[in-house]
């Protein structure tokens, strides 16, 4: 971002955070009397959407149904305004970003108090959403709970976000292919059983580790709408027995409503004593461990931006930089032992990663070719249905390095690999997804690194001289 934040209306966009199908989503300060500034969030449409009429009426249903909801667990939205011909949105910074980030595909699984944790709370928030209803009585469903929908406060807690999707008894398509409910993708009417499957999905991943059905977008797709139930191998038993209920192929099978799946989590945490003091603390630690990924990591470098942002004084950034290594120092531990299981593990290899971030909203209006037959043998190889789920060894690759099969094996490298504000990473051709990478398994020798910004418009190549057994932490700012 450049040294003059661009203005835009009373707020100034400090830097992005973010872009989807519709919107771009900004970090942003807005000015009040007596110079007293707040952080804010900024989600904007997309200037090369601004003509077109049905992705504005989108925007402004999203606008109408996130004003009218308030919800410990749902981002608080504060305004819906229009600058310069585009919609925008303002709403509350949730400090410690996407769940995808702190747990899901690729990263040590989440405790299983975690996971009911994370679990209980967006229950209670799907539970307020579904209670919501039309003048005809239909349903409000959010329609696109995933991994990147779910934020996370410093202090453990989950919010629901993104309501670009959310409609009342959708029917349809719509929604992020690898998180769809049978229901969904296959094009049937909806209700709120198909978010409580697409938690599940997220938590699974949280869980496990492993993506919940194949990371290709179009046979997780295709799995979905078989009822295919992922695998939940190493995961606690009473947890898997509660996802394994809300991801039922059939609507009937699974929890009736938000609240009783929610009740069933808060089982799971009443067993153990101090069980939710645990999740809170591993989920702390690991928000706590994002942030630690370098002093110019990208969430702490947004947090030093926005705290510059916010204080005329200085006080509050001296406050933040007291709380920031507090949580820091709380984290240590487990981040500490995540870094550990995450070094355990090594990377996808280029075929199965490549379409991990594939996850395009599909139109609300699209639906399934009503003569598109699902045939179970066809749609779904059994092959790569268990690949798909991740057992151990089958999902999980060391990087490929060509052309060295004869060679005696050295011991690899570990790499932990990060950029600022964030990139999409590519070694040796492979495509790894986005940072932060940690415990990245790297044999030894020459590797090419390919780090891709596309919102600030940056892609920058370099080379990674790995020795055997040597650590790298690497840091790159791409804002240089
Ligand atoms: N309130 C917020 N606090 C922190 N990050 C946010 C917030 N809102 C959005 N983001 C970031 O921007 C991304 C895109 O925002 P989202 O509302 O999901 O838009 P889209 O419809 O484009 O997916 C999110 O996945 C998240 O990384
Ligand atoms: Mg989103």
């Amino acid at each position: 971002m450049s040294s003059a934040p661009e203005r835009f209306g009373r707020y100034e966009l400090i830097a992005p955070l973010g872009a989807g199908g519709m919107g771009e989503v900004f970090l942003a300060r807005v000015l009040g009397a007596a110079r007293v500034q707040k952080t804010v969030v900024v989600k904007r449409m997309r200037p090369e959407r601004l003509t077109d009429e049905a992705a504005r009426a989108r925007f402004v249903e999203e606008a109408r149904v996130a004003l009218s909801l308030s919800h410990p667990h749902v981002v608080p939205v504060f305004e819906f305004g229009e600058l310069d011909g585009s919609y925008f949105l303002v709403m509350e910074w949730v400090r410690g970003g996407e769940l995808h980030r702190i747990a899901g595909v690729d990263r040590a699984p989440l405790g299983p108090a975690a996971v009911a944790l994370l679990g209980s709370q967006l229950c209670d928030a799907l539970a307020y959403v579904h209670a919501r209803s039309d003048r005809r009585g239909a349903q409000l469903v959010h329609g696109d709970v995933t991994p990147r929908n779910v934020l996370l406060s410093l202090d453990g807690h989950a919010l629901l976000a993104d309501f670009g999707l959310a409609r009342f008894a959708p029917r349809g398509r719509a929604g992020t292919r690898r998180y769809l409910a049978p229901e969904q993708a296959r094009g049937e009417g909806a209700d709120g059983r198909a978010d409580l499957y697409a938690l599940a999905l997220v938590l699974c991943e949280a869980a496990t580790g492993r993506p919940a059905y194949d990371r290709d977008p179009e046979r997780a797709e295709k799995q979905a709408r078989v009822g295919l139930v992922p695998e939940m191998e190493g995961c606690d038993a009473e947890l898997s027995a509660v996802l394994k209920r809300a991801l039922a192929p059939s609507r009937d099978a699974r929890f009736a409503e938000a609240a009783a799946m929610r009740d069933a989590f808060e089982a799971v945490l009443d067993k153990g004593a101090g069980a939710r003091s645990a999740g809170r603390a591993e989920l702390v630690a690991r928000v706590a461990a994002v942030l630690e990924a370098g002093p110019a990591g990208p969430a702490s470098r947004l947090s030093t931006m926005a705290t510059r942002a916010a204080s005329g004084s200085g006080a509050r950034s001296r406050m933040l930089f007291v709380i920031v290594p507090l949580l820091l120092a709380v984290g240590g531990v487990v981040a500490m032992r995540a870094r550990a299981a995450l070094r355990a593990e090594s990377r996808p290899a280029a075929q199965s990663a490549k379409v991990e971030h594939v996850s395009a909203n599909v139109n609300a209006n699209e639906s399934v070719n009503a003569n598109e037959s699902v045939n179970v043998n066809a749609d779904v190889n059994a092959n790569e249905s268990v690949k798909a789920n991740g057992r151990p060894g089958a999902a999980h690759h060391a990087i490929p390095t060509h052309g060295k099969e004869t060679r005696p094996a050295l011991e690899p490298g570990r790499v932990d690999l990060n950029a600022v504000p964030w990139a999409h990473v590519r070694i040796d051709g492979a495509d790894l997804g986005e940072t932060p990478l940690l415990g990245l398994s790297l044999e030894a020798g020459e590797h090419s690194v390919e780090l891709t910004n596309e919102p600030l418009g940056v892609r920058r190549k370099l080379h990674l001289t790995v020795r055997p057994g040597e650590r790298i932490e690497r840091v790159e700012d791409l804002t240089r």
